[in-house]
């Protein structure tokens, strides 16, 4: 008898799905992979700044592997696990050749070198970018593998299908339950391992720099049926993007990478326009206060300083707003060599904005960017080298035998504040070296095999899924959910960010439990049964709730301050008793979060004070003066 094809399930048309379809299909494993969106307008298409590695260049310079793991723990505060960023660290100049040789159009150097930028955390330039629209040119790229592998009947890719819930079959994940927005028809699908590679979870905090189909309602439904959350209440705030109505809008890092400049006028309510500021009344509070590293602090510390000056009243106009000013770098290169770096970013706020910030500095302001918490999942690690082993099944997968994750869906490498362009790089690592683990899994025998799980656990899922879905759509109450998320998001933001009162995060838990009742008041305004976005998101609004809980009761416990995780009525980092990884556990009968902690790995590097070389800088010697 032939033996029986195992496949595994991808979910997510981003980097990390990609790139976990393609390698498993080059592994010979067939890839059924599924997309809310087309997978080249999967959220990976914003990233804009770079992906980092040591290469030769660097080297040269005294970078090395080591180095960037050590940047990478540090940066995250030391939270993460280190075998995972070690063996991250150490694939990164092999991802970076395998992307060139996939077509990558990396910037080049007149002498034909692949550009190296500088990037938050590092005082190397070690970070290679393709312009600012990198992440763009990396998904574009993995597409085309990706439709190779289609061609040659490998994957098969399900593009408007939406994630609804595992299935479960002895414990182990065996498939799935997707819903067809196109049709609304929801269907389940066997796998005999499950990848979820879904992205963060911006839509939590309302208005993000993520996309609108980043809700993390894949991993909260996971979450639900059982998967494990790792450290759900470390979110990145991202220090330089456009405020807007709808959403908010990334300028990368990589202004700063190229010499751009933050700022605010010395004199509190200035309101001259920023050309007509001379110098010496500017301050430039990251170079004055971090001179070693200047505009290219970690995110966690640039973000809060920018906070702080907005806050005690240097903001642009009074408000909450500062310069970010490319006019140096321009004078010295001239426009078209900066057009050559930043055109993506530039355009992105010539055309929100309507100014060309080549003439004029961008206003900008912190927004919620990246989620560094995630689904929890482990790894084996390879006591040679203190990194991971090749091809270990257990290699990210969550606490469900069979699911694993992968990219910003996973809470792995980033710890309490993730360093600018190692999310790229994490996203691609992921499916490269998880790819051969999943193999080795489903290739086990003792796995549980999809095609001998009994078609009642899919039946049962199914039904769960359409009665989730009727229920929506047949409700007559009168909570209009866009409503009820902007108020979620509005208070999430105010308390559940960059700086976290305990008193404050146990009013939105109550609020909380608020939304959750709420919540099952709401009526939809499109009923019909084709394409219909409004059921999808207001599924998901459900979803976000049960995230959001676990964010706070995560934030509210840990009583310290930690990357970007800032309390000030606990203002150290608190080894002692927070050097521990936060695991929210679902309990369906109490609907909340159950919060409990494992040690995390640091078995590589001791964990030491990070201040990046602070100094005191004030705008001004005597009291500002108030114009
Ligand atoms: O600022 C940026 O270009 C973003 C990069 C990242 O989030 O890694």
């Amino acid at each position: 008898m032939a033996k029986e094809q195992k496949r595994v399930i991808v979910v997510g048309g981003g980097l990390a799905g990609l790139s976990a379809a393609v390698k498993l299909a080059e592994e010979g494993v067939s890839v059924d992979l599924f997309s809310m969106v087309p997978v080249k307008r999967s959220h990976s298409v914003c990233a804009q700044g770079g992906i980092n590695a040591c290469n030769d260049i660097a080297r040269q310079q005294g970078y090395s592997e080591w180095l960037h793991f050590k940047e990478t723990a540090l940066g995250g505060d030391f939270l993460a696990d280190q075998p995972p960023c070690l063996e991250m660290a150490n694939w990164a100049p092999k991802v970076i050749d395998l992307l060139d040789r996939m077509g990558v159009p990396f910037n080049r150097t007149s002498e034909g070198q692949r550009a190296l930028r500088l990037f938050g955390g590092s005082l190397f330039k070690r970070t290679f970018y393709a312009g600012a629209t990198t992440g763009q040119q990396l998904l574009y790229a993995l597409d085309e593998q990706t439709r190779r592998w289609e061609a040659e009947g490998k994957i098969k890719k399900y593009e408007f299908w939406e994630f609804l819930w595992p299935v479960l079959h002895e414990g182990s994940c065996v498939g799935i339950v997707a819903q067809d927005m196109r049709t609304m028809e929801i269907k389940a699908f066997r796998g005999d391992a499950v990848v979820l590679a879904t992205g963060g979870n911006g839509l939590v905090f309302g208005k993000s720099t993520m996309s609108v189909i980043c809700t993390g309602g894949a991993i909260a439904r996971a979450y639900q049926a059982g998967a494990y959350l790792g450290n759900p209440e470390m979110v990145q705030v991202h220090p330089t993007a456009i405020p807007g109505e709808d959403k908010c809008r990334l300028i990368s890092e990589s202004a700063r990478g190229e010499g751009g400049r933050v700022w605010v006028p010395r004199t509190q309510g200035d309101k001259r326009p920023p050309n007509d500021i001379p110098e010496s009344e500017r301050w430039y509070f990251l170079e004055e206060k971090y001179p070693k590293y200047g505009n290219l602090v970690p995110r966690d510390i640039a973000t809060r300083e920018i906070f702080q000056v907005c806050l005690d009243g240097y903001g642009v106009g009074g408000g909450n707003m500062v310069y970010l000013d490319l006019g140096d770098i321009t004078r010295q290169i001239g426009r078209e060599a900066v057009l050559k770096k930043l055109e993506g970013i530039l355009e992105i706020y010539e055309k929100f904005v309507g100014t060309d910030p080549l003439d004029e500095p961008m206003k900008i302001f912190p927004a919620i960017h990246y989620s560094m918490g995630g689904l929890w999942c482990t790894y084996t690690k390879d006591e040679k080298t203190g990194g991971l082993k090749y091809a270990a099944p257990n290699n990210f997968m969550t606490n469900i035998p069979g699911l694993y994750t992968m990219g910003e869906a996973s809470f792995a490498y980033h710890g309490a504040n993730r360093l600018g362009a190692n999310s790229l790089l994490s996203c691609i690592f992921d499916g490269l070296f998880g790819g051969p683990g999943i193999k080795s899994y489903i290739n086990d025998e003792k796995s549980v095999s999809a095609a001998s799980t009994p078609q009642s656990a899919y039946d049962a899922i199914v039904k769960q899924e359409q009665s989730r879905c009727d229920a929506l759509i047949n409700s007559k109450g009168t909570e209009n959910p866009y409503q009820l998320w902007q108020e979620m998001g509005k208070l999430m933001t105010e308390n559940a960010t960059v700086v976290r009162y305990n008193d404050r995060l146990q009013k939105t838990l109550e609020a909380c439990e608020d939304w959750k009742r709420r919540y099952k008041n709401v009526r939809l305004s499109d009923t019909g049964m084709w394409t219909n976005q409004n059921l999808s998101f207001t599924r998901a609004l459900g979803d976000m709730i049960r995230y959001a809980e676990a964010i706070i009761r995560g934030a509210m416990l840990r009583d310290e301050s930690r990357g970007m995780h800032y309390k000030p009525d606990f203002p150290e980092r608190d080894d002692a008793n927070f050097l521990k990884t936060t695991l929210a556990k679902f309990d369906g009968v109490s609907d909340r979060a159950v919060i409990e902690y494992v040690p995390v790995d640091i078995s590589l590097l001791a964990p030491e004070a990070r201040n990046y070389g602070k100094k005191d800088s004030s705008p001004t010697k005597k009291e500002p003066v108030k114009v």
